[in-house]
């Protein structure tokens, strides 16, 4: 299981989450450093891709340089706070497509109602990244890398802002081959299945509702 976790302990990353979690941070800055922070781990998330060499010419000399091997790839956003991740994970790579899946964690029995879903039609062809800051209970994370292991992507990696220990058990037992990149392991939840310490509702902090 450890192996399957990757934590970004990156400063930069440190430094923003510390502004997030702060209860007086409002959703305009919130949303700005959701977006930073899922820049930086999309940095990190994308180490692992292939290159090939290709001939260029320069304005001084013709030379050989790398470019990604082909591999295509498709981010999906867990609606609604995982659409705070997209913008930035574009920005990094213009060419990926985007699916969605919607899903909202049930106020009193905290498991996850499937309402919608849009998946891109090549998905096989494709390694996916899920998004979501938060992986709580992990019964989101498991029920949207269900159905969209359903359509056989290349590949999966699920990237969050925090984890909690029971979300990270839950999730790395159901998908033993998701890889998982957060920026920090949290110490658990409350009673209402929150994070803590956490950053509180990361959909309604992202969107300003409540
Ligand atoms: C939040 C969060 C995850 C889920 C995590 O969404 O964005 O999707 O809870 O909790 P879990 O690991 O216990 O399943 P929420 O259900 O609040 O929906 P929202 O994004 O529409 O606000
Ligand atoms: N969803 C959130 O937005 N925050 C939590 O702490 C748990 C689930």
């Amino acid at each position: 299981m450890e192996n399957q976790v990757t934590v970004f302990d990156h400063p930069l990353i440190q430094h923003k989450l510390t502004f997030m979690r702060d209860k007086n941070t409002g959703s305009k800055l919130f949303r700005e450093l959701v977006s930073e922070v899922s820049m930086l781990m999309c940095y990190e998330a994308t180490r692992d891709l292939p290159l090939k060499e290709v001939e260029i010419e320069t304005p001084m000399a013709s030379t050989t340089s790398k470019v990604i091997a082909g591999r295509k790839l498709a981010f999906v956003p867990i609606l609604r706070a995982g659409c705070g991740m997209l913008d930035a994970m574009l920005s990094m790579v213009p060419a990926a497509k985007v699916g969605h899946i919607g899903l909202y964690r049930d106020e009193t029995t905290h498991q996850p109602v499937e309402y919608y879903k849009k998946l891109p039609s090549d998905i096989s062809e494709r390694d996916v990244f899920v998004l979501d800051p938060m992986l709580a209970t992990g019964g989101s994370a498991v029920d949207a890398i269900s159905i969209i292991k359903q359509s056989k992507p290349r590949s999966i990696k699920f990237l969050c802002i925090l984890a909690a220990p029971e979300g990270i058990r839950a999730l790395t037992s159901a998908h033993p081959d998701v890889q998982v990149y957060c920026a920090a392991k949290d110490e658990g939840l409350d009673k209402n299945c929150y994070i803590l310490p956490g950053l509180g509702d990361a959909g309604d902090r992202i969107f300003g509702t409540k």
